[in-house]
């Protein structure tokens, strides 16, 4: 029987709950497929500096290299929000994706026919709306230097540097065309090669990797006008490849494009870790209620079968079970309106797992 490690990275606030539901999806799978998932725990975020003093412990690091693949619930709340920036619990979250050089952060927001309405977009414009986000989540403005807040004739003054090398745009601009070659085949790299040098050269390498994949339509936007195209024309989007800060930007943007943040899965790969995470956050004012969606969750783990352990099936066979779920009504708080089924974190797990059970057989 086949068998994974699977550094698990629970975290603050609602982390454990939800990544226990998704464990439990993964343990289904597993029978399933007849592969076994071997769970190793370590501390990452407000607990850890509680626990270690430290937002990311070398000993997690360790045990994420000792892995095949890491899954993360969420970090940070009040409690850790007043600490300086470097020994916040999100310096954890950057410090292990730089550590670990997961360079290629992919964000799908995909609007769900159940969840239509949840968008603050109208109807006719956002439906079927399934787009994948790609932003570089290893080099430019975040990790630039020089930075800092300096002084010079008592006057104060502050730096970030936006640099990327030639090989750090390639390898993401790269996944970027790969991936867009499985799905619909269509790429728009996004920049402001207008003002910014990094940018140019960005483009530049765009063009000479288009070349090698010749059926993949190439779109160029700047940044700006790609935030205004997102709420205008979202359906027309397949995957959006850019840099590290406007990837930020632009992936919080499709995010409430297609309406719940609750829903939003992600991986970030690198050629030889990969972490999985849901993109909301600890939600610290609902933790331990039982209430917390635990499907964003769920999806990262399933993006976790699909992109680390070449699970297309299972990853296929968790979405459609996700959104059958949904069609028959059941909803936690956070997308729950009239008329609907109002159920808890592991309550619409188990109606996920039902539909597991019930599909399986379409997906070998
Ligand atoms: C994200 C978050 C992080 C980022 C913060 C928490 C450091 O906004 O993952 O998008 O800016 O990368
Ligand atoms: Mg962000």
């Amino acid at each position: 029987m086949k068998k994974y490690k699977i550094a698990l990275l629970k975290g603050d606030g609602i982390g454990p709950e939800i990544t226990e539901q998704a464990l439990r999806v993964l343990g289904k799978i597993g029978e399933i497929y007849g592969v076994q998932f071997e769970y190793r725990e370590g501390l990452i975020g407000g607990i850890a500096i509680d626990e270690m003093g430290t937002p990311l412990p070398d000993e997690t690091l360790e045990l994420c290299r000792d892995s095949d693949a890491i899954l993360l619930g969420a970090v940070g709340g009040p409690k850790w929000d007043n600490l300086p920036t470097d020994k916040r619990p999100e310096k954890g979250l950057l410090k292990i994706r730089k550590e670990l050089d997961l360079y290629a952060n992919l964000r799908p927001a995909k609007v769900w026919d159940a969840l239509v309405a949840a968008s603050p977009l109208k109807e006719d414009v956002v439906k079927g709306t399934d787009m994948l986000v790609i932003r570089e989540l290893t080099s430019g403005i975040y990790y630039g230097e020089p930075r800092g807040i300096f002084e010079e004739g008592g006057k104060r003054y502050a730096v970030n540097t936006m640099k990327y090398t030639e090989e750090e745009i390639r390898r993401v601009v790269r996944k970027g065309f790969e991936i867009a070659k499985k799905r619909r085949r269509k790429l728009t790299s996004v920049d402001k090669a207008n003002v910014l040098e990094v940018s140019a050269l960005w483009r530049q390498v765009v063009e000479e990797e288009k070349k090698n994949f010749p059926d993949v339509e190439l779109e160029y936007l700047y940044v700006d006008n790609c935030a205004m195209q997102l709420v205008r024309r979202p359906t027309t989007f397949d995957v959006i490849v850019t840099g590290n800060i406007f990837g930020d930007i632009l992936s919080d943007e499709a995010g409430v494009v297609v309406g719940s943040l609750g829903m939003l899965p992600s991986a970030s790969i690198g050629d030889k870790y990969a972490l999985y995470e849901p993109v909301h956050g600890s939600a610290p004012d609902i933790a331990g209620k039982g209430i917390a969606n635990p499907i964003a969750t769920i999806l990262s783990a399933a993006m976790m079968l699909k992109y680390s352990f070449g699970m297309d099936k299972a990853y296929d066979l968790i979405e459609k079970s996700v959104e059958e779920t949904l069609n028959q009504g059941y909803r936690t708080p956070d997308i729950w309106s009239e008329g609907l089924i109002k159920v808890g974190t592991k309550e619409i797990t188990d109606k996920i797992l039902e539909n597991i059970e019930r599909f399986k057989g379409e997906y070998v």
